[in-house]
């Protein structure tokens, strides 16, 4: 290994990178085993040790109830709201006039946003929802591109109370139809458009088209940024910058933060499961703030002078955990882009980095498999000594992509941070701290006071190297409560293969010195360029197109997105099938869900794998497809 690196604390087996004794000694976690010692010593101390970190209104009383399991509360009696601890703290110290957004735009516009500035906007744009009517409890939608106005409406939501649902500006039609009607969202809050790879993305046409097929919200308020013509029905859309310039609004640059309980809702996020219709995970004030904050702060490190960018989109629990909410209530300074990562050149993230200095930077294993085919020149380019730490989640990362990761943008000198969470574990749950030993391809171990286990069917833990399902054996203070609108689907979906045990959907390895190596879904879940999507919603999706009858999807490895959708298709009886009809399918899937649920692939079949009770079997065609064994086929109907 490299010569700067401390004689290692023990030996590990395989490829292992051990911390350099610089990244140890100024490391936030020096001794990271010490801590998880504690941690697993006394789990409720430990947690309301880190709460204490944060600001509240009024202390919590219990720091964990768990009289009515799987519904856990945490810092129960304590009233606080996110937005105390993102915002209204900092502005009242020197933190103020600290930067906490740099944003860049596709096109090269700048934004910069101080403590104070983003306050402002933040004030300022709950009034304007407030005058609405919008406050504690109510839904807002927001459905916008990777501009700080969505930061600014996340969190101006927060401060009254109301629950935000953001959904992904990637999705389209049906998929935001879907989540605006089962919210309930009086309110929704758009752009004319985001501009992505060159192109404009015309969200405002997407939201018309959208409420077309649902009883109205009230309000649509709508962010110029493209410029382009958009269609204002007179009574139900407004322009953001307007309302944000009635003189009521622009001299009320105060609002009072809601004082919440800590149990109270803060956003639903919508994601794909197992069966049906996406679900809409729910989190709350307490302690998600507290969970996202720790989580943030160990793992990467992160200092006062930090530069942090999550590539991330907010769209997703990445961007609600670790772009808008956590990095703020560490007081950080966060770079955000709105495009993409190969415009105009591959280098754009390289640029970035440079520009702005960024010193740790999270990100995905699809996008560096995505910007190493274009060769290490692109980065070789840059100086990208800034940086310190690096990160990636969303996928396995596969130990090529890795090492040219480390080597090309980290430089050898720089830890990589995997970190393996859900939607719905809302935190970091099994991941390193950079004075950890690490090996590529595993997030080594489950974080302070986190405890996780590979089990086999009959709940026994595996041997090591053996493959198991993922569990997590205690709760953890940003965890989901429950599922909105349906506590059944959550208690079954979570909490019944193994009773008292929290179910990942993961298949995973632990090996011989206790590392996690996360393998993939075990569901019907589809991790596409480690966007999470559900074989139901593409399903019906397909169906939803008047040539075809029935449809099965599946993921099927593929060497960038590390896993890519291929669709079966019958078609109706007469419908012709060729080219044409596969194009046509999916332009239907773009429009319909959106640009990443192209399938890869579309073949007509005469016929699809079911059970005699007529469910699909999807393990049949995967295993088909990849030239497997099909397993136990003593269900299949003929
Ligand atoms: C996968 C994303 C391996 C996993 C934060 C999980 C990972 C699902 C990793 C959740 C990782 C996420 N290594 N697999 N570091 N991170 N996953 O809800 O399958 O969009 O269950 O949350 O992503 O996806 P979600």
């Amino acid at each position: 290994m490299e010569e700067q690196q401390t004689s290692p604390p023990q030996t590990l087996h395989g490829e292992v990178y051990y911390p350099s004794a610089e990244t140890v000694t100024q490391a936030n976690i020096p001794d990271p085993e010490a801590v998880r010692c504690e941690a697993e010593a006394d789990l409720t101390g430990y947690w309301a040790r880190r709460a204490g970190e944060l600001e509240w209104y009024r202390k919590w009383d219990t720091v964990l109830d768990e009289s009515n399991p799987p519904f856990y509360k945490w810092f129960v009696g304590g009233k606080t709201n996110i937005v105390a601890n993102a915002l209204d703290r900092h502005v009242r110290t020197w933190r103020r006039n600290k930067l906490a957004l740099i944003w860049e735009g596709e096109k090269g516009d700048l934004k910069t946003y101080s403590y104070h500035a983003l306050n402002r906007e933040v004030c300022k744009f709950a009034n304007v929802l407030k005058s609405m009517g919008t406050g504690k409890g109510d839904r807002v939608t927001i459905y916008m591109p990777r501009i700080p106005e969505t930061v600014i409406a996340m969190l101006a939501t927060a401060k009254l109370g109301a629950i935000h649902s953001v959904v992904y500006g990637g999705f389209s039609v049906e998929a935001l139809h879907g989540r605006i009607e089962d919210s309930e969202s009086k309110v929704i809050v758009t752009a004319d458009g985001g501009y992505m790879n060159g192109k404009v993305v015309e969200l405002k046409k997407i939201v018309d088209e959208a409420l077309q097929r649902t009883a109205a919200p009230e309000n649509v308020v709508v962010v110029k940024h493209t410029g382009r013509e958009v269609n204002m029905e007179a009574g139900r859309d407004y322009w953001y910058h307007e309302l944000m310039n009635l003189p009521l609004t622009r001299n009320s640059m105060k609002c009072e933060t809601e004082v919440m309980d800590a149990e109270d809702p803060l956003f639903i996020l919508y994601t794909s499961g197992t069966t049906g219709k996406p679900k809409a995970v729910l989190h709350t004030h307490g302690g998600y703030q507290v969970g996202i904050y720790a989580t943030l702060k160990d793992v990467f490190d992160l200092k006062e002078e930090d530069r942090w960018w999550c590539t991330a989109d907010p769209g997703w629990i990445t961007g609600h955990s670790y772009i808008v909410y956590a990095p703020l209530i560490a007081g950080a300074t966060s770079v955000m882009y709105e495009g993409a990562p190969t415009y105009p050149f591959p280098d754009r993230w390289w640029t970035i980095i440079e520009k702005y200095g960024v010193s740790v930077f999270y990100s995905t294993p699809t996008a560096i498999r995505g910007l190493m085919r274009f060769g290490a020149s692109w980065p070789n380019r840059h100086d990208l000594s800034s940086l310190r730490i690096l990160g990636s989640v969303g996928e396995p990362i596969n130990p090529e992509a890795w090492r040219w990761f480390h080597k090309n943008i980290g430089k050898e000198r720089c830890p990589i941070m995997d970190t393996w969470w859900q939607t719905e574990t809302g935190m970091f749950m099994i991941a390193p701290t950079p004075a950890m030993p690490l090996k590529p391809g595993s997030g080594t171990k489950p974080y302070f006071g986190v405890q996780a286990d590979v089990l086999d069917e009959h709940g026994n833990s595996v041997k090591p190297g053996e493959e198991g399902f993922l569990v997590l054996k205690r709760p953890w203070p940003a965890m989901l409560r429950t599922i909105y609108k349906d506590p059944d689907r959550y208690m079954k979906t979570y909490w019944s293969k193994y009773p008292g045990l929290y179910l990942a959907g993961d298949s995973a390895r632990k090996d011989e010195d206790g590392y996690f190596w996360v393998i993939g879904r075990v569901d019907d879940v589809i991790k596409v360029s480690g966007y999470r999507l559900g074989t139901a919603e593409l399903e019906s999706a397909l169906v939803s197109h008047p040539a075809i009858a029935e449809a099965a999807v599946i993921g099927l490895p593929h060497e960038i997105k590390g896993v890519a959708i291929h669709a079966y298709v019958i078609t109706k009886a007469g419908v012709e099938t060729g080219e044409t009809l596969v194009e046509e399918l999916k332009r239907h899937m773009a429009h319909e869900v959106g640009p990443i649920a192209k399938p890869e692939k579309i073949e007509f079949v005469s016929s699809l794998p079911k059970t005699r009770s007529g469910k699909i079997m999807r393990r049949v065609l995967k295993a088909r497809a990849l030239g497997m064994a099909e397993g136990d086929l003593s269900t299949l109907e003929d």
